[in-house]
């Protein structure tokens, strides 16, 4: 990476907060089914991290699972969200923090997981405070909501939402290389479907929350807006909304038993 790919993706990965209410209104959750496979289909309650937690999607959904959840996230705009959305949860602690600093002690999570933040993560920092967190035999994911774009209208879709340049805003180009370390075992990956009904606005809101998209200038928004306006006219069904197939990439792996 040169220093400016560097410099941009810093900058990107810190934009969240200020589409907060974009991202909170459209961005998709997790079917239970998928966050349940990452997790290694366990049947008691786990104490699950979840790093990059935003404004609490998946968080919502570890909970719904009966998980005790420790959601840790950098951004206070995204955090002040999850707080207010979730924070009543008796299940739930939420802590500003980040995958290379966790605010966790040492050998206490059952699984530690990030959706949609993994490929923001700095690796050679992150994948040791995952190992540092778990437990012996305890479970790192990580899951990408990937919009499924073998249907030609979702792949012009993410053509102007400009992805295609953007190089990995859905962290598809990271997938193939999701890795936790020597200090795990092999990664296992699974994949799940769903769909996501979304009406105008919401597709409007999904667009603005991307982080590529935030810092564009405004006559730049407003015509991505009216080409996805004019893209998806046809696909809107009786009830004004469009239902954007997603596919749930998951990946997970063991710790390995500490000497
Ligand atoms: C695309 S959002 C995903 C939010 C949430 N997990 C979800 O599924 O909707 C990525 C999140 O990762 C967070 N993030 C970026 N860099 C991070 C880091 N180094 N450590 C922890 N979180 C980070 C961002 O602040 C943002 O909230």
């Amino acid at each position: 990476m040169t220093p400016t790919e560097r410099h941009n993706r810093a900058t990107r990965r810190q934009a969240f907060g200020a589409a907060v209410e974009e991202y909170d209104k459209a961005r998709p959750s997790y079917p239970g089914e998928a966050v349940d496979w990452s997790l290694g289909q366990p049947t008691d309650q786990l104490k699950v991290v979840e790093v990059g937690a935003g404004t609490g999607k998946l968080t919502r959904v570890l909970l719904d699972l009966g998980h005790d959840v420790i959601a840790v996230e950098p951004d206070g705009t995204m955090l002040e969200r999850l707080r207010n959305n979730l924070g009543h949860h008796p299940q739930l602690d939420t802590h500003l923090g980040t995958a290379e600093d966790l605010p966790v002690p040492d050998g206490t999570a059952d699984a530690v997981i990030a959706g949609q933040a993994f490929h923001w993560f700095e690796p050679g920092l992150a994948l040791p405070e995952m190992e540092r967190v778990l437990v012996d035999d305890g479970t790192a994911a990580a899951i990408w909501n990937t919009r499924d774009d073998s249907e030609r209208w979702v792949a012009e879709m993410g053509r102007i939402l400009g992805e295609s340049t953007s190089g990995g805003a859905t962290g598809r180009n990271v997938v193939d290389e999701v890795a936790f370390g020597s200090g795990f075992t092999a990664v296992e990956s699974a994949q799940f479907r769903h769909t996501q009904h979304l009406n105008r606005h919401a597709v409007h809101a999904l667009a603005l929350s991307r982080s590529y998209t935030i810092g564009m200038r405004e006559s730049e928004k407003e015509a991505m807006l009216t080409a996805l306006d004019d893209l998806l006219r046809p696909n809107f069904t009786t009830d004004d909304e469009i239902r954007l197939p997603y596919i749930v990439e998951c990946f997970r792996a063991l710790r390995l038993s500490r000497p």
